[in-house]
């Protein structure tokens, strides 16, 4: 079958690799795609958001498959666009409905969603301009410190910890009064700071049934030893050592399983991912956040890792079908190392030429994602704040982590930097 993508990241390019080694894809679309997705198919030059544009290529290009990489669509409603096209409705489309993707694009739908399902999360309340003086008193009564959550989607930044109350009152008055995210941030969750060390796990669900297919620890900070601002993320492992056994049983039990259950319940109509944001907090799960999509650059580690056909699973997912599969796990590890454009995640410029991709010499165990590059004529440039993902497979951790720097060693643009202490914590 002809499948369209949609994205342009590190996620899509690992995306496209593991959908094009399977049986059931004849031809692979990926709108907008990067230099990267374009060695696996055809680039299509149409935002993720122009539904217009994008049921033009699937009519033009015979799509019966489109996969969804970011939240934004979802959150805005690519599923339901399509299911009530006519001309689109045959089409299986791997994402919830925008009513399901809510698990991410409103943090009090989720936040009540658990409530409602006894999943273990932070304690909150939730406010906006009708209760704001309510909000500023909870904000002077609440320990330190404090966790502010713009309610929808803020491109990653709606999330700010506080550990004074004067920052966390300004902070509440800039997302309510001068809506400094929009209409994100009109409504504000507040929470419970939760002490321990994040990982995250995939699962793909048909609403009723789920499987795990990967977990992964995400590095999010800019700095080494994790210190300054955060990113959309700079390099992941997997497996995460303090995740495989016990943690992962208790996360299946309280927090996975109860999660699909309440979609079943509620009849949420969900064919997708679910990216389960989990922390531990002294061995105990508890869910920091959904997102309703594939985690980037998690992907670029759960993807090489998954032995299993993924077409097969979306056929599976769409045909509720997915008890008939086995998942099936290599057994090495893996790590992606994350190299970003000089001054991200503040400004950075774009259209720097990226040289030493023509020649690298690596190996079987290592693979090089893109995220933010574009072809220009013969050369490859940077496009956006993360712009590479290498990928390797080790032994062990520092191992996959090493094989991944020496490829990053032969690859060089104006501003590259990139994190050499992914995976310390676990270093053997
Ligand atoms: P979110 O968008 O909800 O994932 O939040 C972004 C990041 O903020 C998370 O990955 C955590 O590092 C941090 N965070 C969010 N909520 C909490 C919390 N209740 N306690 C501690 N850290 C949090
Ligand atoms: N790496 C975190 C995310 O994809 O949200």
């Amino acid at each position: 079958m002809n499948i369209l993508l949609l994205g342009s990241g590190g996620r899509e390019h690992a995306l496209s690799w593991k959908m094009v080694q399977s049986k059931f894809c004849t031809q692979l679309f990926i709108a907008p795609g990067n230099a990267g997705t374009a060695q696996y198919g055809t680039n299509v030059n149409i935002s993720v958001n122009d539904f217009e544009a994008q049921k033009k290529c699937c009519l033009e290009n015979n799509i019966a498959m489109v996969v969804v990489g970011p939240e934004d669509p979802l959150v805005k409603g690519v599923y339901d666009f399509y299911q009530q096209d006519e001309a689109l409705k045959n089409i299986i489309v791997i994402g919830p409905s925008a009513y399901g993707a809510q698990l991410e694009g409103s943090k009090a739908f989720s936040k009540k969603f658990m409530q409602r399902h006894n999943i273990p999360t932070a304690a909150y309340a939730e406010f906006d301009a009708t209760n704001f003086s309510a909000g500023k008193q909870y904000i002077a009564q609440h320990s330190l410190p404090i966790v502010l959550k713009a309610d929808g989607l803020a491109a990653g930044k709606g999330v700010v910890i506080c550990t004074t109350h004067d920052e966390a009152l300004q902070v509440f008055e800039e997302m309510i009064v001068n809506k400094q995210f929009g209409d994100a941030s009109s409504r504000v969750v507040i929470e419970q700071f939760l002490d321990g060390i994040e990982a995250s796990v995939f699962v793909l669900t048909d609403g009723k049934e789920y499987k795990i297919i990967g977990h992964a620890k995400d590095y999010k900070r800019i700095g080494e030893g994790d210190t300054g601002l955060n990113t959309g993320g700079m390099g992941c492992v997997s497996p995460v050592p303090f995740v495989e056994g016990t943690f992962m049983q208790k996360a299946i039990n309280r927090i996975i399983e109860p999660t699909i259950n309440g979609l079943a319940k509620e009849n949420i109509n969900y064919h997708g991912f679910v990216f389960f944001g989990l922390i531990n907090v002294n061995g105990e799960p508890f869910t920091i956040e959904y997102n309703c999509r594939l985690g980037d650059p998690e992907t670029e580690v759960v993807m090489p890792l998954l032995k299993n056909d993924l077409v097969e699973l979306f056929l599976a997912t769409h045909h509720s079908e997915l008890h008939k599969i086995n998942i099936t796990f290599d057994e090495r590890t893996c790590a992606t190392v994350v190299a970003v454009s000089g001054g991200y995640p503040g400004d950075y410029k774009k259209n720097i030429e990226i040289t030493g991709l023509s020649n690298l010499k690596i190996t079987q165990d290592s693979i090089v994602f893109h995220a933010g590059t574009k072809q220009v004529n013969e050369s490859v440039v940077t496009n956006g704040g993360r712009v590479l993902a290498v990928t390797s497979f080790g032994e062990n951790i520092t191992d996959a982590v090493q094989k991944s720097k020496a490829v990053l060693e032969q690859i060089h643009f104006d501003g590259m930097y990139y994190r050499k202490d992914i995976g310390y914590e676990f270093e053997q």
